[in-house]
Parts: C-alpha cells; structure tokens; sequence
C-alpha cells in the first residue's frame, strides 16, 4: 500500500518537471542557430561585464530629516586675509544666546595681502573650481566621495621672502559658538566688552587706513575636514572705497555624512553677499567692515554612499542572461514552428532552411 503511493507521488514529482529532457538524437544543430548562439553569448557576457561595473559604483543618496541635536556647540573655522595692519582691526562673534563670545580661538598674523605667484596660481585653481561646482552639482559627489583624500583647501605658505611691508593681517583659528544664529565680524578696533554687548575702540584709527579689501581663504562650520570645498573659499573682495560694508548672510545646515571612508559630522552652507559704500552724507548709514550673520537651519541633510548589495547584483545578472537566453530562443524557433504547422496541414515534407 505505501510502495503504490510512493511511486504515485514519484510521478507526480515526475510531471512537474519543466524540463523536458529530449534524446540527444531528437536534436538538431544548424550553423544559423550556432551563430545566433554566438551572438547571444557575447551579448550576455558584454552585459554582464557593464553590470559588474555598476555593480562596484557607488552613489550618494540625500535625506532630510529635522536636527534633533539641540545642546551641543557649533565651531567656526575661519581663515581670512584683510588689508588692515593687525592692531587695527578686531575679530569676535554675537550671538541671541550670549551676548559676545570670547575670540580666544583667533590668531592675528601680520602678512603680505597681495599673493606670491605660486598662491595666485592656487587661488585661480580654487575660483575655478568654485566655479565648476556651482554649475555642476555632480561634482560635489565626486568630492564627498574623495574627501580625506583631497588636499587641505588652505591657502600653500608663501615661497618667496615678501619685500612688501607687512600691511595686512591674517585672521586664522576657530571658535566654539552657541548654535543659534549669530554674526561674526571683523571691524576697526578691539572688541571690548561692556555690560550692554560690547564696543569696538576705533577712535585712535584714522579712517585713511581704513581697507577693508579681505580674501576669505577658509570658512566652515563643524568638525574640519580636508577636500571639502566650502562655498567662500576662496573669495576675495577689494574695495576703492575706505568706508564699505561687506555682508555675508549664511545659512548653515547640518549634515551628516557617511561614505565608505568617514563618517562625519559637518555643516554645509548658502550664503549670499551685499556690500555698500557707507556715507553717511548720502544716507548709507552703517558701520564699515565685515560682517557674518549666520543661522542654523532646522534641517539636517544626511548623505550616505549607497551600494548595489550582493543580492541584487545576482538578480540583475540572472534577468540579463535568462533574458537574452528565452529571447533568443523564441527568435530561432519561431519561424521553425510556423513552417513545420503550415507544413503539416499541406502534407508536404518538413523544409525550413532556417530550422535544416
Ligand atoms: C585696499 O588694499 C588693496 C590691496 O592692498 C588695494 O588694492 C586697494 O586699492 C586698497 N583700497 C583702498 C581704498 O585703499
């Protein structure tokens, strides 16, 4: 009784097979179909072959999500060049939350303000990079990607000994802010602080030394992190005027970003520019200089390197031959099967050129 459902379910097994297996004297090989065979191969192998490389491509993938990140602090990495001996000019931030922070994180280094021949080549490289990546955006995947393994965007030391006088002043380091919205600037005179904000002493500067012409070689915000290109890099302003205001409007937004390589927390930025002669004769009211407002946007970008996994790499490889393979096959039989009908019904023998 079990041996006859045993072979029962044997046969059955038996039916189910999709493969029909055909004696090796039933089948017919022709050059036309070898040559299809052929074809179809190296199809399958070029396919597979470009499959492979975007296979081992990677892609930045971009997600927006609201900063959850309330408490910690925001760092502003900032080197700048302005045409205005150090002891005249001062550096310090404001910010909603207190009313100055202390600028201790500054250096103030005297140095020449027009470039070596060496840097201005740099800086003609940097521009036109800058300039590349505003028209394409692709680029900044390239750099994501690359980063850690770009060279610092800082401005090279100088080759040459500078005859010049030292008549500008290098403003370099970074400071810890609260990570509301703020402003940063550098204006005649040191900062002092008083009990409402703080004032800058300007009185002993006469206002014919006043050039606030600046080149901003470095501004970031967050952790710093070599070949990342920061939308500033790289500006440089000169002014004919003495009195004028440069302003800078900076959004910031935080950005997570994970590649294969690093995972870092970094901030990336908008910004737009105004500047204006100040005069208050004409009704251009102000303070000369240059000023930074920045605020941080509640959204923060996450950016990861993606990957084609494994798994889909096969199932694309086996779509990519199966495909071509059934394809082809139905191609080649087609006409056979069309022949030998029509051929049966007229009862005259079986003669296909392609099917021979
Ligand atoms: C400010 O300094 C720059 C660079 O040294 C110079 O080209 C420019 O003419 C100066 N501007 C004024 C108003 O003196």
């Amino acid at each position: 009784m079990r041996r006859v459902s045993r072979k029962k379910a044997l046969n059955f097994v038996k039916e189910l097979d999709a493969f029909p297996k055909v004696p090796e004297s039933y089948v017919e090989t022709s050059a036309s179909g070898g040559t299809v065979s052929l074809v179809a191969f190296a199809a399958m192998a070029l396919l597979a072959f470009f499959e492979f490389f975007v296979y081992r491509d990677t892609w930045m993938q971009y997600e927006y999500e609201v900063d959850k990140d309330f408490s910690s602090k925001l760092r502003i990495n900032i080197d700048i060049t302005v045409a205005m001996r150090c002891q005249f000019v001062g550096a310090d931030v404001l910010d909603l939350a207190e009313t100055m922070v202390s600028s201790d994180g500054l250096l103030y280094e005297p140095v020449v303000f027009e470039l070596s021949p060496q840097q201005r080549l740099w800086h003609r490289t940097l521009l036109l990079v800058q300039n590349r990546l505003r028209e394409e955006h692709s680029l900044q995947d390239v750099i994501f990607k690359s980063i850690m393994r770009g060279a610092p965007t800082a401005l090279p030391p100088r080759e040459d000994d500078p005859t010049q006088p030292l008549n500008a002043c290098r403003i370099h380091g970074h400071l810890y802010v609260n990570k509301v919205a703020g402003n940063f600037h550098i204006t005649v005179g040191k900062a002092i602080p008083h009990p409402r904000g703080h004032a800058h002493l300007a009185a002993l500067v006469s206002h014919e030394t006043y050039n606030f012409s600046h080149r901003i070689d470095h501004l970031s915000f967050g952790e710093e992190i070599p070949g990342i290109l920061n939308p500033l890099d790289g500006t440089e302003k000169v002014c004919t005027d003495h009195n004028q205001m440069f302003q800078y409007f900076i959004t910031i937004v935080p950005t997570k970003l994970e590649t294969y390589k690093v995972s870092a927390e970094t901030h990336q930025y908008s910004v737009t520019e105004r500047e204006r002669v100040i005069n208050h004769a004409a009704g251009s009211h102000g303070v000369s200089g240059i000023f930074m407002k920045y605020d941080v946007s509640s959204l923060r970008v996450r950016v990861t390197e993606q990957h084609m996994p494994l798994w889909q790499f096969l199932v694309r490889l086996c779509g990519i031959v199966g495909g071509i393979f059934s394809t082809t096959d139905q191609c080649c039989r087609w006409p056979c099967e069309q022949s030998d009908a029509s051929a049966l019904r007229e009862q005259r023998p079986l003669a296909s050129p392609f099917c021979s």
